[in-house]
């Protein structure tokens, strides 16, 4: 079973993108902790990053159809900028019926106010903002329990 991971645009320049916003981390490091969080979990990840709207479009279909043959439980999505401005990535998410838990690693909601709307959070099933690269791991935590509810 899998976990998806898709990275939006810009990503692939984490660690020289503005370090004193998105710290130094690069996004290989960000890989490497994802995949530590997953196996945690007993699950494979799949990683991956786009500057491309389209794809991303491509990959959440993809990501949807793995979830209904019960191969995936969801995707963690940091869209980037597309975040702000994708209807596309919304319908997308939506149709898919894709569990999807947004992140981003600066607090949007200290920034311009052109990053405090999100198309993607009323499709998500949860948010996880401000944790800097942590938050990946936080939200493939908060994703398994919610698919998988932790029992008394
Ligand atoms: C981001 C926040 C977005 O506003 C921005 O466009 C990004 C990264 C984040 O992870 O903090 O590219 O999603």
């Amino acid at each position: 079973t899998t976990v998806f991971v898709f990275n939006g645009p810009n990503l692939n320049l984490l660690g020289t993108r503005k370090p004193e916003v998105y710290g130094t981390t690069v996004l290989t490091d960000v890989e490497a902790l994802c995949r530590e969080s997953a196996a945690a979990h007993h699950l494979e990840l799949d990683f991956r990053q786009t500057n491309h709207e389209g794809v991303l479009v491509d990959w959440i279909h993809e990501a949807g159809a793995a979830v209904k043959r019960a191969d995936a439980v969801g995707l963690i999505l940091n869209a980037a900028a597309y975040t702000h401005t994708s209807v596309a990535l919304h319908d997308a998410i939506e149709g898919a019926e894709l569990p999807t838990v947004e992140v981003h690693i600066s607090n949007v909601h200290g920034r311009e106010t052109f990053r405090h709307h999100s198309f993607v959070s009323p499709v998500a099933a949860g948010i996880v903002v401000g944790f800097g690269v942590d938050g990946y791991a936080l939200a493939i935590d908060g994703l398994v329990r919610k698919v998988r509810p932790l029992r008394a």
